[in-house]
């Protein structure tokens, strides 16, 4: 009898995230042997390039060659210790250089692990920032309709993906939703920054009506990306800061997905000019390399935090807190901005990129809003067929490059290493795709 292959041993025992297993009946796993650049390379030999950055992660190509240096280096130095009650210098220079890049507005780091972890502690740390100081009230959240923060109970409080939420409602004290500030919704003759207006208003009803119970306010800044990259006007934030200081109520800024240069500014507030209290990062930090995620805060904040009691402390921990091996991957990431001007080189990729989706998908009979803020780059396509999605991934592995749409959305979200043929490819291979996916 010949040994189970490698996908028939994972099928057997790896549970896959975010996945109907049963669908891998006809759907083959793609086992991944290597990465380079922003390569995939599959175990036939087969090339495929990583147009979404493996789930918005990676940002300088797989392995790396800058990055797994910094990590070797760190391996035969330390490769971890609790954070609570000791300290490294990874963690702390870490700290320095992000509360650098906030202009010092946000001087504390609070770490932590996955996306939605960062989520928590935002959340956790805004209620007991209202409760010491004398307010317990204040312990609702509003966030946006689409709104994507993470699936661990507290953070689908303020997820609004019912594919997500639904089956867990019985755990989740659910928050607020108010009208997100969704560019494509314009009414002919209304700018993006008329529609961020229209969404402000709404926020500024809730909140005149619900400020006393609200403790914060959670947004993905300029692209809600599960929502399916729903994009819109940085006039939105700056209206949402100034009503958060009106009401007495916190703006946290999840840059998991946008943060990292993503669309364009290191920070996407920084498109807005304003500084939430709370912004949460994680995915390209470290590079795309290891699970890392961080809560970044003001003084005042931190401030009401410190006491003799440790009742008013903010007791939350995770084992891995502050692991050197991730702010050693994080460190480096950030040596590679520095280094290489990628902000000024992005603009001249993300140029590129729109090129070449115009060039390929203005004005086809079934692609709408055609988009894009920084390095990212979305459109919707007219289809009603159930498949979509799923079909339109499979010709794109057969054509050589990794998209994976969300519902009806294609979207590109490339490394920052990608260079004009690449994007071609890239753009070439959805052409394809779509094809196929609306054959
Ligand atoms: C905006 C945003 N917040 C939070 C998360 C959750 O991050 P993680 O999957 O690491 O828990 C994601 C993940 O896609 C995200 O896009």
């Amino acid at each position: 009898m010949r040994p189970p292959s490698l996908l028939e041993r994972s099928l057997a025992s790896v549970w896959h995230p975010c996945t109907q297993m049963k669908q891998h009946e006809t759907l083959p796993l793609v086992p991944i042997v290597r990465g380079e650049g922003p390569w995939l390379i599959d175990a036939d030999g087969r090339r495929l390039l990583d147009g979404i950055s493996s789930w918005w992660v990676n940002l300088f190509g797989h392995c790396n060659p800058r990055i797994n240096a910094a990590l070797r280096a760190q391996l035969d130095t330390l490769e971890h210790v609790m954070l609570a009650g000791f300290t490294h210098e990874p963690v702390v220079r870490l700290s320095e250089r992000l509360a650098a890049l906030t202009g010092a507005r946000l001087g504390h780091a609070f770490y932590a692990s996955d996306g939605a972890s960062a989520t928590e502690i935002a959340l956790k740390m805004s209620v007991h920032y209202w409760r010491n100081l004398g307010e317990p009230e204040k312990s609702r959240f509003v966030s946006l309709a689409g709104s994507y923060h993470g699936e661990t109970v507290g953070a689908l409080a303020v997820t609004d993906v019912a594919i997500f939420r639904d089956a867990y409602a019985p755990l989740v004290r659910a928050g607020a939703t108010v009208p997100s500030p969704d560019a494509r919704v314009s009414a002919p003759g209304e700018s993006a920054a008329d529609v961020a207006r229209r969404a402000a208003a709404a926020l500024e009803a809730h909140l005149t009506e619900h400020h006393a119970q609200t403790a914060a306010l959670i947004v993905e800044p300029l692209v809600q990306g599960a929502a399916g990259m729903v994009m819109y006007d940085p006039e939105y934030l700056r209206l949402a800061r100034a009503l958060c200081d009106r009401y007495r109520v916190h703006l946290i800024a999840d840059e998991i997905a946008v943060g990292c240069g993503r669309t364009g500014s290191f920070f996407a507030c920084e498109q807005a000019g304003i500084w939430p209290d709370f912004l949460c990062l994680s995915k390209g930090i470290s590079g795309g390399y290891l699970p890392l995620s961080l809560v970044l805060t003001t003084d005042a904040v931190f401030g009401a935090f410190y006491d003799d009691s440790a009742a008013r402390a903010f007791l939350h921990s995770h084992s891995y807190t502050g692991n050197p091996l991730a702010c050693r991957a994080a460190l480096a990431t950030l040596d590679i901005f520095e280094q290489d001007d990628v902000l000024a080189a992005n603009r001249d990729r993300a140029q590129r990129l729109g090129e070449l989706l115009g060039e390929r998908f203005d004005g086809h009979a079934a692609v709408r809003h055609l988009r894009q803020r920084g390095m990212i780059a979305a459109f919707d396509v007219a289809t009603d067929r159930p498949d979509f999605a799923r079909s339109f991934f499979a010709a794109g592995l057969e054509h050589g490059v990794l998209l994976r749409p969300i519902g009806n959305t294609i979207y590109f979200m490339p490394p920052y290493v990608v260079d004009a043929p690449q994007l071609a490819q890239l753009a070439d291979g959805a052409a394809a795709a779509l094809a196929v996916a609306l054959a």
